[in-house]
């Protein structure tokens, strides 16, 4: 099989809760054999957003999810080894998500995750370790508009657990035209999604 052709949807799959358990299997096969989260999370951007949009319910027109990617904690990405030294490390106490690998238009490079100064959907699930599902980014109290046409959002946090303690690495977003683009099934299927892809690489 072509790696691309792990994106492929069946016409079997008519039901979400099929088209999620799809998703998880094709993702752990391409993923196997690799660790590296910064390929790892470029494949599992492409395969997510590539699938959907392959199936109905999100692949049509003025209902089509239009992103769907990651933001990391900027402590997880390296310091530049080979040019100048990090020239801009944040000052202490403030904390930000960096845009990772994703698919679809471009968007915001940093979210600030600093409590207290903190605003948007992917600081909020970042902060509280816990899934956000907007119905409608116009209603949601300090959403980042990093794509007008966007109307609605999910954002699952991932979190590692190391030793006992939660770590949390950062958020999977995804991006819907639609009102209302994502729904409690999606929910489930994207958070073992998440799961997955933290348990699939080294951090
Ligand atoms: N809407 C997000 C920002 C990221 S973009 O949607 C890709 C937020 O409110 O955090």
């Amino acid at each position: 099989m072509h790696h691309s052709d792990t994106s492929l949807v069946p016409d079997s799959i008519q039901t979400k809760a099929d088209f999620w358990r799809h998703v998880h299997g094709q993702l752990a096969s391409l993923l196997d054999g690799q660790r590296d989260w910064v390929t790892n999370l470029a494949n599992a951007s492409s395969l997510v957003y590539n699938a959907l949009l392959a199936f109905p319910a999100f692949g049509n027109g003025s209902s089509a999810v239009n992103w769907c990617g990651f933001y990391l904690d900027s402590s997880v990405f390296p310091a530049p080894k080979l040019s100048s030294p990090r020239a801009a490390a944040l000052p202490e106490g403030q904390h930000r998500l960096l845009l990772g690998p994703f698919c679809g238009k471009p968007a915001c490079q940093f979210i600030n995750t600093t409590p207290g100064k903190a605003r948007g959907v992917c600081a909020d699930a970042f902060l509280a370790r816990r899934t956000v599902r907007v119905s409608d980014v116009n209603a949601y109290p300090g959403h980042i508009a990093c794509d007008g046409e966007t109307n609605s959002e999910i954002v699952v946090p991932l979190v590692l657990q190391v030793g006992g303690s939660a770590v949390p690495l950062g958020v999977l977003d995804l991006d819907c035209l639609a009102v209302g683009g994502f729904d409690e099934e999606d929910q489930v299927g994207l958070d073992r999604i998440a799961d997955l892809v933290v348990g699939a690489c080294d951090w």
